[in-house]
């Protein structure tokens, strides 16, 4: 069949709306009609560059849609059945997928984070000539043929524009503190970065039961996003001190949490400086490829803090992905504060000038059939 997708060709260059041909499913794969997608700074990384891809390929990490269609083997989705996509396509049977760790996946790693199916083919093509499915989600189409297990079903009543940051933005927030922190009720949290990972990681704080949550930001509209979410206090690291700031705030040392959500090692560092004696920060952000962080180890053993990393939250994603959507349908989770606007995808470069410019939570495509 034909879809229209927006296509990524070499890294600083404008991504190119174009119509591509997708094969249908294969034995464990699902076709789903893609009802709308999260634009992602993980998207922005490839598209400027910072992270290496095969191309042609069609980005787009972060998507909700219906399944249209199965391939043989398929027993957890059916035809109509509503659907978070997961950029983790785990594999059922590897180490880490046994061990009830999907997120670190051995098969994933060496199939969709090179942009292909888990058998190592694509299913998107244009003219015969394979087209790459980044992360083998490609929800920059309005049509996407991916593995089972990224074909997450959820309750038919949730919207599906809400809830595709569910596929990112959101489970790798609330799960960076639920799963791969597990933080505490009454304890003090630092966040840096408030995107759509870094107001979501506010959230999952807010839902825990943390007793301060400290949001920084270069931006104060980011910030006011971030206090209308639960932060109890914003910093702004472009005109304030957020190391001298914090005992203040504390009452001690730091945080016993904080939260990179941004991915720059000058955050990182911050981060970890930030902690209290006892504390721990998660490396929630990801960095450009190479770049490496300095720290002191004698602190670190001394004042046994720890520096962990989370990937997609920790998640497993048919585990948590309906019970987040489940917290958004009671009123747990304020979603639609995270969204700035809807969009055609003929207007997805501006989506990521404004990424650029910092002034954004998240834009949605809405996708046309
Ligand atoms: N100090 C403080 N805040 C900063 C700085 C800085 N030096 N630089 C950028 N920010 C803020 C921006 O103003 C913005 O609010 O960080 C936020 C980043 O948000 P987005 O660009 O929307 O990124 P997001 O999609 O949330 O992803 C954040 O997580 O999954 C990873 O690859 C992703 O590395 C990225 C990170
Ligand atoms: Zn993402």
């Amino acid at each position: 069949m034909d879809v229209t997708a927006a296509v990524f060709r070499e890294p600083g260059q404008p991504l190119t709306i174009e119509t591509l041909q997708l094969a249908g499913p294969g034995p464990g794969e699902v076709l789903v009609k893609v009802v709308a997608s999260g634009i992602c700074h993980s998207d922005l990384h490839v598209v400027n560059g910072e992270w290496s891809s095969p191309a042609p390929l069609v980005l787009g990490h972060e998507g909700a849609g219906i399944v249209d269609a199965v391939g043989d083997g398929v027993t957890t989705v059916s035809p109509g059945d509503h659907v978070v996509l997961s950029w983790m396509p785990y594999c059922r049977r590897c180490h880490y997928c046994l061990a009830g760790r999907p997120n670190l996946c051995a098969l994933v790693e060496s199939t969709a984070y090179n942009s292909v199916m888990l058998d190592g083919t694509t299913r998107l093509s244009q003219d015969g000539e394979p087209v790459y499915s980044y992360l083998a989600t490609a929800s920059f189409a309005n049509w996407a043929v991916v593995p089972e297990t990224a074909a997450i079903r959820i309750r038919d009543d949730a919207p599906l524009d809400k809830v595709s940051l569910v596929g990112c933005a959101v489970a790798t927030g609330i799960g960076a503190v639920a799963n791969t922190a597990r933080v505490r009720m009454g304890s003090s949290v630092l966040v840096v970065g408030c995107g759509g990972v870094g107001l979501s990681t506010i959230s999952g704080a807010v839902i825990a039961g943390a007793g301060q949550v400290i949001a920084v930001d270069i931006n104060d509209s980011n910030l006011e996003r971030a206090r209308a979410l639960g932060a109890t206090h914003t910093l702004n690291s472009r005109t304030e001190d957020v190391l001298a700031a914090l005992p203040g705030i504390t009452g001690s040392a730091g945080v016993d949490y904080a939260f990179e959500a941004i991915g720059l090692p000058t955050t990182i560092e911050l981060a970890y400086d930030a902690l209290a004696p006892g504390g721990t920060a998660v490396v929630v952000g990801q960095v450009a490829e190479g770049k490496k962080i300095t720290i002191d180890p004698f602190v670190m053993s001394d004042r046994e803090k720890t520096l962990t990393g989370s990937n997609y939250g920790s998640c497993r994603p048919p585990v948590d992905f309906p019970k987040i959507v489940d917290l958004y349908m009671n009123d747990r989770l304020p979603l639609d504060s995270l969204i700035e606007r809807t969009i055609d995808i003929g207007e997805i470069n501006k989506a990521f000038d404004a990424m650029v410019r910092g002034e954004t939570a998240r834009s949605i495509i809405i996708h046309q059939h």
